[in-house]
C-alpha cells in the first residue's frame, strides 16, 4: 500500500484496521530508481583511494542482497560514476547497464544477477565534479597548509560517490578500507575507527543507516575530547577555540537522553569543517558536520549543534522513509533542538529562538507557493532540495508544540520517546506517523485532541493560528526601544535603544526589526557605535551586510565582498546575493552586474549545491562541473 495516500478518510478506518507497519511496506521514493521491494541492498563494503590530484573516489562497493523476487536485476542509483566492471562472487563479470540520465537524479545502473548472487562488487571511480565532493584547495582551509576532501550526502547526492540505493527508505550496515595521502587523516561517520599497519583507515557503522548518512572528510586535524564519548575534530588552528565553544555537547547529548530515551549511537563527535560547507550542520551518524561560522565566541550559535544532535533520535533512528516525509526528520528535529536548548540554557533562550524560528518561516511563507506551504509536500519531478524551506522546520515544529501544549509534556515525551523506541532504525512515511500519532494520543483523550486539525497542518498551506506562540519580553523589549528610537527622528539617541547588553538573538530580532527603507546614513550611525560591519558572530554579520547592502550603505560592501568569498554557507549567501542585486547602483554599476562578478570569482569556491541555488537566482548558465 501507499502509506502516503493516508487521508482524513483512512485515518478513521485506521481506528478500526490494523495500523501498516513500516516493514510491510514500501513507499515509493520517486527520487531513487532502486527497487529495493524486489532485491534490497544490506551491507556495503567500500575499498577506496582518494585522489587528490585527479579529485578522484576510486575503488570498489561490494554490496551484500537481499533477494526478495529471484528473478529481478538490482537497481541501483549512480551519478557521474564512471562503471569500470562488476562482478559476481565467483569473480565472474555480471551483465550490467546504465539508464538514461535524468539531471536530478542520474543514472540508474541495472546489474543481471545469477540464482546463487548474495554479493556484488562494483569497480568505479568517481567525476572531479562528483556532486557529493569537495575539494578544497589548501587556500580554502584556515592554516592553508593542505588540501581537503569532504562528502556531502543528503539528499541525493551519495549517488555521486558511491553506486548504491540512495533512498532514505533503504537502510544499510557498511564497512570502508579508505587509502588517503600520507599525513592527512580520515574521518568517517562510522562508529569504528582503526588504522592498518599499513596506514590504511578502516571504518565500521554496525547500525543500519540510510545513504544519505555516508559520509568521510579528509585533511589535516586534530581532535579534542569533551567528556569520555564526545570529541571535537577540526584543522588544529581552531580546534581549541572550537572544544571550547561546543564544550556543552555532552550535556546537551545527556539532556536528549533524559528527554527522549537512549543515545543509540555509542559516540557522538563533531567534525567543524572549513567555512566552504554549504550548510550549517549535517548530522552525519557519531560524527556531526558543522559550519565553523557557528564558532562565536560565546556559545550564542550552538543550537545547531542541539539540533544536529537531536538527528541522532528524530532523522538518523528513525528516518523520513522519503523527501517528501522530510518534515518527520526536519520537524521533529527543530522540536527536540528547542527542548534541549531549554534544558541547558533555560526558558528565556529556548523561547527566544522558537519565535525566530516563527519570523523565519511567516516571513517565507508570504513568498512560497501554496504547494510549498505543506508538511506532506509534493517534490515528484523536482530536486529534494526545493523541499528544504522552513515549513517542513519550523511549521513541523510548531505543529509538535501544539501536541505538547495540548497533552502536556509528561504524556507528549512519553508519546514521542515510544515513538523512537517503536520505530528505531526504520524509515516511515507521513502516513505511519498519523496512524501512530491517532492511535497513540489524539484517541486517547479526545478532549485535548479537539480542535487539532491534523489534516490542516499536515496538508493544507499557511501556518494554521492554532501554532503556540511563546512570548518573549526580551525580544518585546527590543521591538519597543526600535520603536522609540525611530519615533524620535533624527535626534533620537542611539544609548535609548538599551542595545548594550542585548544577547545575539536581541541583536538579530532588531535587525530584522529594522524598516525596509531604513536610510544609509542612520546605518552609519548605527555601525559607528556598535561596529556591525566587524562584527565576529556570522549570524549578526550576515543580517547586518543584508540590510546595509540593500540599503547602498557603502562601507559595508568590501565586508561582504570578503564574506562571499569566505563562506561557503548557502543560508547566508542567497539573502545576500539576493541584497546585492537589489542595492542601488555603484559608480554607475548595478546591483545584478556586481552580484554576477562577485559570484563569478567566488563561485569555484562554493560547493555543488550552493552553486545549483546561486546560478539560478543570478541566471548564470552552469558549465560543465
Ligand atoms: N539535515 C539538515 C541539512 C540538510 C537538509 C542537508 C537537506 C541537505 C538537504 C541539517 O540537519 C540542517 O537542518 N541544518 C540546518 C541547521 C539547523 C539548525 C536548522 C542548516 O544547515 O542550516
Ligand atoms: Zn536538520
Amino acid at each position: 500500500m501507499r502509506c502516503f495516500l493516508v487521508g482524513a478518510a483512512l485515518l478513521l478506518a485506521a481506528c478500526q484496521t490494523p495500523a501498516p507497519r513500516p516493514a510491510e511496506t514500501n513507499p515509493v521514493d520517486v527520487h531513487s530508481f532502486a527497487r529495493p521491494d524486489r532485491v534490497r541492498v544490506r551491507h556495503l563494503t567500500l575499498d577506496v583511494a582518494l585522489d587528490f590530484d585527479q579529485r578522484q573516489v576510486r575503488g570498489t562497493a561490494t554490496l551484500a542482497l537481499e533477494r526478495i523476487d529471484q528473478a529481478a536485476p538490482l537497481r541501483l542509483d549512480t551519478m557521474d560514476l564512471h562503471i569500470a566492471a562488476v562482478r559476481g562472487d565467483d569473480g565472474e563479470p555480471r551483465e550490467h547497464r546504465l539508464g538514461t540520465r535524468d539531471p536530478q537524479l542520474g543514472m540508474p545502473l541495472e546489474i543481471d544477477l545469477r540464482p546463487g548472487d548474495r554479493n556484488v562488487t562494483i569497480e568505479y571511480r568517481t567525476h572531479p565534479g562528483a556532486a557529493a565532493l569537495q575539494w578544497l584547495d589548501a587556500d580554502q582551509t584556515d592554516a592553508r597548509q593542505g588540501p581537503f576532501l569532504y562528502t556531502q550526502g543528503q539528499a541525493i547526492l551519495t549517488r555521486s560517490w558511491i553506486p548504491l540505493q540512495d533512498s532514505p527508505g533503504v537502510r544499510i550496515t557498511y564497512d570502508a578500507r579508505v587509502a588517503a595521502p600520507e599525513g592527512l587523516a580520515v574521518v568517517m561517520a562510522a562508529g569504528e575507527r582503526s588504522r592498518d599497519s599499513d596506514g590504511t583507515h578502516r571504518f565500521r557503522m554496525t547500525r543500519p543507516i540510510p545513504a544519505y548518512l555516508l559520509a568521510l572528510a579528509c585533511g589535516t586535524l586534530a581532535s579534542r575530547d569533551i567528556s569520555p564519548r564526545c570529541a571535537v575534530w577540526a584543522e588544529p588552528s581552531i580546534v581549541e577555540k572550537a572544544a571550547a565553544e561546543l564544550s556543552d555537547m555532552d550535556d546537551m547529548l545527556a539532556a536528549c537522553e533524559r528527554l527522549f530515551g537512549p543515545y543509540r549511537w555509542d559516540r557522538y563527535d563533531v567534525l567543524v569543517l572549513p567555512p566552504a560547507f554549504p550548510f550549517g550542520g549535517m548530522e552525519n551518524p557519531t560524527l556531526t558536520f558543522a559550519t565553523p561560522t557557528i564558532l562565536a565566541g560565546d556559545k550564542s550559535l550552538v543550537a545547531l549543534i542541539a539540533h544536529e544532535l537531536a538527528h541522532s533520535w528524530s532523522g538518523n533512528l528513525v528516518t523520513n522513509a522519503t523527501w517528501r516525509d522530510f518534515w518527520l526528520n526536519e520537524g521533529f528535529t527543530v522540536y527536540l533542538e528547542h527542548r534541549i536548548m531549554e534544558e541547558i540554557y533555560g526558558r528565556e533562550r529556548a523561547e527566544m529562538e522558537i519565535l525566530l524560528g516563527l519570523q523565519g518561516l511567516e516571513k517565507e511563507l508570504a513568498e512560497l507557493p501554496a504547494a510549498d506551504q505543506v508538511l506532506h509536500v509534493d517534490l515528484e519531478g523536482r530536486n529534494p532540495d526545493d523541499g528544504m524551506t522552513s515549513v517542513p522546520y519550523d511549521k513541523g515544529a510548531a505543529f509538535l508544540r501544539l501536541l505538547e501544549e495540548r497533552f502536556g509534556r509528561e504524556r507528549f515525551d512519553a508519546f514521542l520517546s515510544a515513538w523512537f523506541d517503536e520505530h528505531a532504525f526504520e524509515s516511515v512515511t507521513t502516513g505511519h506517523f498519523l496512524v501512530y500519532l491517532q492511535e497513540n494520543l489524539l484517541a486517547h483523550d479526545p478532549a485535548a485532541a479537539a480542535g487539532i486539525d491534523v489534516d490542516r497542518w499536515v496538508r493544507r498551506p499557511g501556518l494554521p493560528s492554532a501554532a503556540p506562540r511563546p512570548r518573549s519580553p526580551r525580544l518585546e523589549a527590543v521591538e519597543a526601544s526600535v520603536q522609540r528610537w525611530r519615533d524620535g527622528g533624527d535626534q533620537a539617541d542611539l544609548a535609548a535603544l538599551g542595545a548594550g547588553d542585548w544577547t545575539t538573538h536581541e541583536w538579530l530580532r532588531f535587525l530584522a526589526t529594522l524598516p525596509a527603507d531604513i536610510h544609509a546614513d542612520e546605518l552609519a550611525r548605527l555601525d559607528a557605535r556598535f561596529a556591525l560591519t566587524k562584527s565576529g558572530n556570522s549570524e549578526i554579520l550576515a543580517a547586518w551586510l543584508e540590510r546595509a547592502t540593500i540599503a547602498g550603505y557603502a562601507p559595508a560592501a568590501p565586508a561582504l565582498e570578503e564574506f562571499l568569498l569566505r563562506v561557503g554557507r548557502r543560508k547566508f549567501l542567497k539573502p545576500l546575493y539576493e541584497a546585492l542585486v537589489k542595492s542601488p547602483p555603484q559608480a554607475g554599476v548595478d546591483g545584478l552586474t556586481r552580484a554576477r562578478a562577485t559570484y563569478a570569482r567566488a563561485r569555484p569556491r562554493y560547493h555543488a549545491v550552493a552553486r545549483r541555488t546561486l546560478d539560478d537566482l543570478l541566471g548564470v548558465e552552469e558549465e560543465g562541473s
